[in-house]
């Protein structure tokens, strides 16, 4: 947390790679000052598009680092229909037509974007890089791209609003929610999103629990000491249930912490945010929470890592009504474009 505190008002943000800025709010308790060599200002000879990224990223990661970003959930099924299911695309171009004034501009929520991209929630950003989510979150501010915060970030979300806010090309900036059994610590935190500056909530309806990991497990996955999800600081675990003969640990005390669709209605009742729901794929889903005054949906299977088999991302089909965002592997041009195509608004960027 910083000197002025969670609720201070954000101040201008420097957006200049060389800028102090990346010191970001001085010392927290479980924050290093980073270690690390001298902002780029240039990229690493060779790389062109983001698979070229990817593949650079594999030689600095950590192997379990590189297990926890590029895994999914079990055998990695749905994983890998993700990307497949994109790469199956094809663009059927007109040719020879005036193209003046054509732009990637899109209406969403109230605001005109330059183009239809966010950074999806990503948990941990530290664990690949010393600056984390405040790379991101400048980098995505320079390209006019969304940025959405996750709950399991590890930078202070009021570091974040901070660094970006009062950038006029940025995108919208979005706080991703996981909601806590401890349904008064969730206020706070919205509550904290909320004076920070966040423009919309995005809740995660399709991992009430955290996927079976295989990958990460065979790789020995663990946080390692000083990364941690920062914003859920101070939250209590809740205690187990005395379980009876024949009841279910999963289902008699893990999940009844789950959120539900009146877990909508309070979350709408107690911010003035709009809330939209990410990891709708069924089309029922698609009408109740249209029915439940979502603001939108992000149509998304957790990019395969929550759930193995679960169909592929739905980048051919709308689940029904509402304003949609699709999500999940989409990291060629081609395949915003086709999201942008299937009247979603939006194509929430991730690498699987
Ligand atoms: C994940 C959680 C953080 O996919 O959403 O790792």
């Amino acid at each position: 947390m910083t000197g002025e505190g969670p609720h201070a008002p954000p101040p201008r943000g420097s957006l200049h790679p060389e800028g102090a800025d990346l010191a970001w709010g001085g010392p927290a308790p479980d924050r290093k000052a980073p270690e690390v060599e001298p902002l780029r200002t240039t990229l690493p000879e060779g790389l062109v598009n983001l698979a070229d990224h990817e593949a650079y990223a594999r030689t600095v990661l950590s192997p379990q680092a590189d297990a926890y970003f590029n895994g999914g959930a079990a055998n990695e099924f749905t994983l890998r229909e993700n990307v497949l299911a994109w790469q199956r695309i094809a663009l059927l171009p007109r040719v020879l037509q005036p193209m003046a004034g054509a732009h990637t501009r899109v209406d969403l929520l109230g605001r005109t974007l330059a183009h239809p991209i966010l950074v999806a929630p990503m948990a941990y950003q530290r664990l690949a890089h010393p600056h984390g989510e405040m790379a991101t979150a400048l980098a995505a501010a320079v390209l006019g791209t969304g940025l959405v915060l996750s709950t399991q970030a590890s930078t202070p979300l009021e570091d974040v609003a901070r660094l970006v806010l009062a950038e006029s090309a940025r995108g919208p900036l979005w706080f991703q929610l996981y909601l806590q059994a401890d349904r008064g610590f969730t206020r706070e935190l919205v509550q904290r999103a909320e004076t920070a500056g966040y423009e919309a909530l995005m809740l995660t309806v399709d991992a009430p629990v955290n996927g079976a990991r295989d990958r990460e497990r065979r790789a020995g996955f663990t946080l390692p000491p000083g990364i941690s999800a920062i914003n859920l600081r101070g939250l209590r675990e809740p205690d187990p249930v005395a379980l009876r003969p024949g009841q279910s640990a999963l289902f008699d005390d893990l999940m009844t912490h789950a959120p539900t669709w009146d877990d909508v209605a309070w979350l709408r009742s107690i911010t003035r945010l709009p809330v939209l729901l990410k990891g709708i794929t069924h089309p029922a889903d698609a009408r109740l929470a249209v029915d439940a005054g979502a603001a939108g949906l992000i149509v998304s299977n957790h990019g395969g890592r929550t759930l193995d088999t679960v169909p592929r991302n739905r980048h051919s089909e709308s689940p029904g009504p509402g304003r949609h965002c699709g999500d999940g592997g989409s990291s060629r041009p081609a395949w915003v474009d086709e999201c942008g195509c299937r009247r979603r608004r939006a194509c929430v960027a991730t690498p699987a």
